[in-house]
């Protein structure tokens, strides 16, 4: 079945068959803290602050990425890549380590997923990824290693000018294309279905003979000398070539009722396109970057069968699965599963005993929160909710502990509004996977008592709030203020929901 996963695609690419993929095109991180900051703002129409977990926060020599390192010589023996290219990249990465360590930190990232995707694909199978000219020529030299340099066929270029001229005062050349670097398995792959555009005028007036039966055609001559008719409705047109100028991105053109304004979107045009050429009729695509799924609706529509990935749950339960829904009429748990996200406690359960931080993140961001960055010891806290507050300045922010195991107890409550007091937060959040139990919780709503009530609309919101996983599923949130835009607005309905609360 058609499959959407939330997750590290590293972790999942891990799982899948070998052998298993027909095409695979990825559009990874790989620009500026700016990409995809903007991600999260524009998913959410909410600014991003320093601490929440940004993908940049990757391309640093942090422990993971070292870890990486020091296992690679290892994952390029087992992926057979070749001896030589192997003590090539030592030496090229040594070098990197103290000229451009944040290069080296995002190449490591890269190869260790490439390396996984080569093995997924068929011997017939292709890759297509997409880039801009700022990490092209380094992934470049990464991927002839990993898919050799003889399985190398083009490099794309997706002109995507934007020509509303917002850009025109840039003191630079406007930066006006990506890059799409397409390998095949296997340097014999066929290529499926080459795209023609019309005929242009100048060409088509050189058609310029008529049959006896109305036909327009044009003579060739044979190198002996003899004749040959070319018809003009035998011509297919002129292939696509490798730069790609009719595509427009969604800096150009977003009023066409596909832009789900997701900021990285790529329109359904480009990856149709890569897929009638380079997986075969019902054929297995799989996007490990998925994004707003652009890859999938374009699969679905061309009757391909598909496989999405990506790490944001917003982007996965919020964006793509809406898209899946109501743009393509597909029904979750018929058309397509998503997995790895917990539809019940026990699933839940099951994330926290596979992998903790993975549930802590969920935890956090089903409730709309975000994550905090590993990197950034925020001082032990898990994640922070983000709400407006007239009168308080700047925007405001619920820190959010969550805690997966079973013994929590009153010193979690304790420490957590030691965390308040130290914080500049106004309001925290304790998410527990098991209920504590009647007596446990009247002891916390007393030590969180403590912490007093914030007072805003004219409404009282406590400052220390407690939610389980099961109270989650069941559609609670935490209490907090939150701009009121109008009567009608969600915002609005959340604080008469609350006031008229018990
Ligand atoms: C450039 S965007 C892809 C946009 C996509 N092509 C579209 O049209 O919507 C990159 C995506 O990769 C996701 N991502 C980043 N790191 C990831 C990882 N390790 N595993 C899976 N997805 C990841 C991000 O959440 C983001 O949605």
């Amino acid at each position: 079945m058609n499959r959407l996963y939330y997750g590290d695609c590293l972790t999942i690419l891990q799982e899948m068959p070998l052998k298993s993929v027909d095409l695979i095109y990825l559009d990874p991180p790989f620009n500026s803290d700016r990409s995809y900051n903007a991600i999260y703002k524009d998913e959410t129409g909410r600014p991003l602050p320093d601490q929440i977990e940004a993908f940049n926060d990757m391309w640093t020599l942090d422990e993971e990425r070292e870890r990486a390192i020091r296992h690679m010589p290892i994952l390029v023996r087992e992926a057979g890549i070749d001896d030589d290219v192997a003590q090539f990249w030592k030496i090229w990465m040594n070098a990197l380590r103290s000229t451009q360590p944040s290069l080296l930190a995002y190449l490591s990232y890269m190869v260790e997923r490439l390396i996984w995707m080569k093995g997924l694909l068929k011997p017939t199978g292709s890759i297509y990824l997409h880039c801009d000219p700022t990490a092209s020529h380094y992934i470049k030299i990464m991927m002839d290693g990993i898919f050799q340099h003889g399985n190398f066929k083009r490099e794309c270029i997706w002109s995507n000018e934007d020509s509303s001229g917002f850009k025109s005062r840039a003191s630079n050349w406007i930066r006006g294309h990506d890059v799409i670097l397409y390998y095949a398995s296997n340097a014999k792959k066929t290529f499926f279905e080459k795209e023609y555009f019309p005929l242009v005028e100048s060409t088509v007036n050189r058609y310029d003979k008529m049959d006896s039966e109305g036909r327009r055609y044009k003579i060739y001559k044979n190198p002996d000398g003899t004749e040959r008719k070319s018809y003009l409705n035998q011509e297919r047109g002129r292939a696509v070539s490798s730069v790609w100028t009719d595509v427009p991105s969604f800096q150009t053109v977003n009023n066409t009722g596909e832009y789900m304004n997701y900021n990285t979107q790529k329109p359904v045009a480009l990856l149709e396109r890569i897929i009638k050429a380079s997986c075969p009729p019902y054929g297995t695509v799989l996007d490990p970057f998925c994004g707003c799924a652009t890859t999938i609706e374009a699969a679905h529509n061309l009757g391909r069968k598909w496989i999405g990935i990506d790490i944001a749950i917003h982007a996965i339960k919020r964006v793509a699965k809406i898209r899946l829904e109501q743009r393509l009429n597909l029904t979750d748990g018929i058309d397509f599963e998503i997995e790895g996200v917990p539809r019940d406690p026990e699933g839940a359960q099951d994330l926290w005993n596979r992998d903790k931080y993975h549930f802590q993140k969920w935890a956090v961001e089903e409730i709309d929160g975000f994550v905090t960055s590993r990197k950034s010891g925020d001082g032990g806290i898990d994640g922070r909710l983000y709400y407006d507050l007239q009168g308080y300045g700047d925007l405001q922010s619920m820190v959010l502990e969550v805690k997966g195991g079973r013994n929590v107890g009153i010193n979690t409550v304790r420490d957590l509004r030691g965390v308040l007091e130290r914080d500049t937060a106004l309001m925290a959040g304790l998410i527990v996977l098991h209920d504590p139990g009647e007596r446990k919780r009247r002891n916390f709503a007393s030590e969180m008592a403590q912490a007093g009530d914030l007072e805003a609309y004219g409404l009282h919101f406590p400052r220390m709030q407690m939610l389980t996983v099961e109270e989650i599923f069941d559609g609670r949130r935490f209490k907090i203020p939150g701009q009121a835009r109008g009567k009608n607005s969600k915002a609005q309905q959340n604080l008469i929901d609350f006031a008229s609360s018990p």
